[in-house]
């Protein structure tokens, strides 16, 4: 770049003088850097009408640093929302934006860090997909700082779902606290379902990225496997914490032609805690078996699912067994197919659109979280604050003592 322009000023100006020459490099060069350091940037003219927010922490939907969010791309119905990762929007001042994103992150931050200046009108918004054991908040500062929260749990202002279950009409039917799972009659399997279902020959694959999440989910799993032997059945463990590939290139692939079920345990026990994990199983045609602190009845259509919460290792391994043995019994757990979609949802269902349509109506605020901290953690989870050395492992996780009872 630097070698072009000097090409460049050289044969224009080689035939006048060398210090114009030189002058007129310098000032181009001083054009370039002061439009790099985005002190001329093109960009949007701030309008009365849109709504203005800021993403504190990076968060991959709002690109930092310049205005191309990704926003337009979700395609929502409201969307005069500009979202910025740009602290400098408003030369600096923070106040002026209507909102301010704060994704999971900055629960780790420290006050000194934080905004300075804020407006009584605007939102501040707590946004996470991660559960409270892995980002707890702790700082008291946090306490009345939040005005929204936007999380899975399904009590926040707005909830931000792993994914939707929809009637064939395009309902969304849940998650949802008053969830209505109507008497379904039709039990008949599509011959296609039928034609993949029919080659499957390995009894659960288990996807794992979190090595070593917490002492019970490993324990249970330990003690199924060794049921699981008995019957002649094994859990195949792949992903990062184990050394085998997923075969045929592609894990998806794997699942769907291999395996009847799919291991959805999540890393942590949390309310509402259902991640993306039991999509490998919906998607793949592999039942998935769910492990975690949601109430499952609010989440996922019954009978698509096995829950491990509810059986001692060695009944699971033995219903594990049945249905592997029993077709028709396998097959029980595909009906919902006949009456329900599962997935992330259609373009225009992503948080950051109610969000924007909250902007507008402002049908939330003004709204306070003065017990945030106890909000987010919940009683059971007050203890994450304090430093390890005050940590029964047993305590970890919220589980009731029956459950670790039934687990020996
Ligand atoms: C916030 O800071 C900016 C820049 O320092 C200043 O111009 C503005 O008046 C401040 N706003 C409030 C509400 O304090
Ligand atoms: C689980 O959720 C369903 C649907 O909301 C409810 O009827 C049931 O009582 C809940 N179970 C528990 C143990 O809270
Ligand atoms: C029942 O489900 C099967 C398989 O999806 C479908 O082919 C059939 O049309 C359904 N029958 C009724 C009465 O809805
Ligand atoms: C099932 O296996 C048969 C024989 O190997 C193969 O021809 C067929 O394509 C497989 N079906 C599916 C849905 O993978
Ligand atoms: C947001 O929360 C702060 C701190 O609790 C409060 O002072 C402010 O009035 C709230 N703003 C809105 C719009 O609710």
């Amino acid at each position: 770049m630097v070698a072009l322009l000097r090409l460049v000023t050289y044969f224009l100006f080689y035939k006048r003088s060398t210090k114009y020459a030189l002058a007129s490099f310098l000032f181009i060069m001083m054009l370039l850097i002061v439009w790099r350091s985005g002190f001329i940037r093109v960009r949007n003219i701030p309008s009365s009408s849109n709504k203005y927010v800021l993403s504190w922490q990076w968060y991959y939907m709002i690109e930092n640093d310049d205005d191309s969010s990704k926003f337009p791309e979700l395609q929502c119905r409201v969307n005069n929302c500009i979202f910025t990762g740009d602290k400098n929007f408003f030369g600096g001042d923070h106040s002026r934006f209507d909102a301010i994103f704060f994704y999971q992150k900055v629960l780790e931050l420290d006050e000194e860090y934080l905004p300075i200046n804020r407006s009584d009108s605007q939102v501040y918004v707590f946004a996470t997909v991660e559960s409270a054991y892995n980002y707890p908040a702790c700082e008291t500062y946090f306490d009345d700082f939040f005005n929204l929260t936007l999380t899975f749990r399904l009590d926040s202002d707005i909830s931000w779902p792993y994914f939707l279950v929809r009637d064939l009409a395009g309902q969304v039917v849940a998650p949802k606290v008053d969830v209505k799972w109507p008497e379904q009659e039709n039990t008949s399997i599509s011959s296609s379902t039928l034609s993949i279902l029919s080659n499957k020959t390995r009894a659960a694959a288990w996807l794992v990225s979190h090595c070593r999440a917490d002492s019970l989910r490993d324990e249970y799993l330990t003690r199924l496997s060794e049921h699981l032997y008995h019957f002649s059945l094994e859990i195949d463990v792949f992903g990062k914490c184990s050394n085998i590939k997923c075969r045929y290139g592609n894990c998806a692939e794997m699942f769907t032609r291999d395996y009847y079920f799919y291991m959805a345990f999540e890393n942590s026990f949390a309310p509402d805690y259902v991640t993306e994990k039991v999509l490998h199983g919906y998607n793949n045609y592999a039942v998935p078996i769910v492990y975690g602190g949601a109430n499952y009845t609010r989440f996922l259509p019954p009978g698509s699912y096995i829950n491990a919460h509810e059986y001692h290792p060695y009944n699971l391994a033995y219903i594990m067994y049945q249905a592997i043995k029993n077709p028709s019994i396998y097959y029980e757990y595909f009906k919902w197919r006949n009456f329900y979609t599962i997935d992330a949802g259609p373009p225009g269902t992503h948080p950051l659109c109610k969000l924007c349509e909250v902007l507008n109506t402002g049908e939330l605020s003004p709204k306070t979280y003065p017990k945030f901290r106890l909000w987010w953690n919940l009683p059971n989870g007050m203890k994450w604050c304090l430093p390890q050395s005050f940590w029964n492992e047993m305590t970890l996780v919220h589980v009731d003592n029956s459950h670790i009872v039934n687990m020996y």
